[in-house]
């Protein structure tokens, strides 16, 4: 088949296309591809996963994703398998596997290595290979491009197509986001653009490999340094014992300014990794960023921070967090959604447990304790604690009664609300202390002093 015949196969939505990793993702990516007229092949390697998706359940919380799911299987246009034979049968192969980093904070490539040399033991002439994975400069033609086909690469199409949804909003992104294409070739690049604006209705840039590479990760750390600057700039706050959320408010009328809202640290599948993988990029040495590193060590410090203004809180009660009861409400990095990689409650709970045994987590929508006692009734997580840390601002939690939960914790109840749900006012006249970040918290003391 050649260019024409795939172009024309992919424009007539006849193109049989292979997503490979289901995950948060992939899966999201193989039912928009469904949505609009395509037969997908959903290979994944993790068996309970495919199980429950062959049943129409999803395996994590997404708006709209079961519906999506559920009729594309009935539609028969989604097919989850195991069978790598899948790579065979389809004319487009798109990889969304992890990319995280590793305990000496190194890219991983391995599992997307894995993936590359499974796709590579079957005959890929004439057909179009997409890798979504997040990935450090010059993977793609270091890495990617020779062990997909060694030498035999210049029959196929191959292209970087780097991801941009977030969690909770994935099908509305993936179609309204604008795209980048860097592909290896014209020829990859007016095939690659033909099928993603299929789904995309925004604007897709067709640039080179690594320009594609870089600006994914640049993204992702614009924003994970932009948090930082927010994050110290809300511990300078308690120093003065201001609020940063009016300095915010004031400071972002400038139009040339604007502050972001900080919060327990940075978690979820890729600010707290990509950008490491922009500093390392494939087969070379790592660059040295003093901006980015500090940017990951402030937003890495404040769990720390959190547990700080915890237990010099109890402290001001002349309380121990040894003999204290204590609730972390969220396990989920961002609210309303049940991902909790790199949550910052982990760090938190964990700090926590070192020196208290009487730690209780609760979460709607994921039954992760990260060591604690979890607590699936919001009240029963509530009952009889002393404190209670608020670290995600699921729907939930801001439809909690103040008056209930005061009746429902022991004396002198302190609330630590890391996410600003609760009015401070209207908490402290129920009779909480109420804490938070980047705020006046009354001589709270603070340990802040990373840079030093
Ligand atoms: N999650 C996000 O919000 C997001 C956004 C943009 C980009 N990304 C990037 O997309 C990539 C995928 O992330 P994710 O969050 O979807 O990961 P995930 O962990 O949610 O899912 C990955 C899936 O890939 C499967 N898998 C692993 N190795 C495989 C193999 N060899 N063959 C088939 N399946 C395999 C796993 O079983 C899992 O189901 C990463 O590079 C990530 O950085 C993620």
């Amino acid at each position: 088949m050649m260019q024409e015949e795939l172009q024309e196969r992919i424009n007539s939505s006849k193109a049989q296309i292979c997503v490979v990793g289901l995950g948060q993702v992939g899966l999201p990516v193989a039912l928009s591809f469904c949505n609009v007229g395509f037969v997908v092949r959903g290979l994944d390697v993790d068996k309970d996963h495919i199980e429950l998706l062959k049943n129409g359940k999803s395996p994590f919380e997404e708006p709209i994703l079961e519906e999506m799911l559920i009729k594309s299987r009935k539609e028969e246009r989604f097919f989850p398998t195991l069978d790598q034979n899948a790579i065979a049968e389809s004319d487009v192969i798109i990889v969304c596997v992890p990319t995280p980093i590793s305990k000496e904070i190194k890219p991983d490539l391995s599992l997307l290595k894995n993936a590359c040399d499974t796709i590579s033991r079957f005959e890929l002439k004439n057909k179009l290979i997409v890798i979504e994975s997040s990935i450090p400069p010059k993977t793609f033609e270091s890495m990617i491009l020779p062990s997909l086909s060694g030498d035999k690469t210049t029959n196929i199409f191959a292209s970087y197509v780097p991801e941009r949804l977030s969690p909770g909003q994935a099908f509305e992104e993936i179609n309204t986001t604008p795209r980048v294409i860097g592909a290896r070739d014209q020829k990859s690049r007016d095939v690659t653009y033909d099928l993603y604006k299929k789904i995309i209705k925004a604007d897709i840039f067709k640039t080179s490999p690594i320009v594609a590479e870089t600006c994914k990760l640049v993204e992702n750390t614009f924003r994970d340094v932009n948090i930082a600057l927010a994050n110290e700039i809300a511990m300078i706050c308690e120093r003065y014992d201001i609020d940063v959320l009016e300095i915010q408010k004031i400071c972002n009328s400038h139009p040339r300014v604007n502050l972001l809202t900080p919060g327990p640290g940075v978690g979820g599948p890729c600010l707290p990794k990509d950008p490491y993988l922009l500093l390392n990029p494939q087969d070379s040495e790592q660059i040295d960023s003093k901006i980015i590193s500090n940017a990951r060590k402030i937003n890495d410090y404040m769990p720390s921070h959190v547990f700080h203004l915890i237990e010099n809180t109890l402290k001001e009660q002349n309380k121990e967090i040894k003999n204290s009861t204590i609730t972390i409400l969220g396990t989920a990095y961002k609210g309303n959604v049940s991902d909790t990689r790199y949550s910052p409650s982990e760090k938190i709970a964990s700090l926590l447990l070192e020196t208290c045994s009487n730690v209780k987590i609760n979460d709607p929508h994921s039954k992760i304790s990260f060591g604690a006692k979890y607590e699936e009734n919001i009240s029963k997580a509530i009952k009889n604690s002393d404190v209670v840390v608020i670290l995600t601002d699921h729907d939930e939690y801001k439809n909690i009664n103040l008056q209930e939960m005061k009746k429902d914790m022991n004396d002198d109840p302190i609330l630590i609300d890391t996410r600003r749900i609760f009015d401070k006012e209207i908490a402290e006249n129920v009779g909480f202390t109420y804490v938070s970040i980047g705020y006046n918290n009354k001589g709270i003391k603070n340990n802040y002093s990373l840079l030093k």
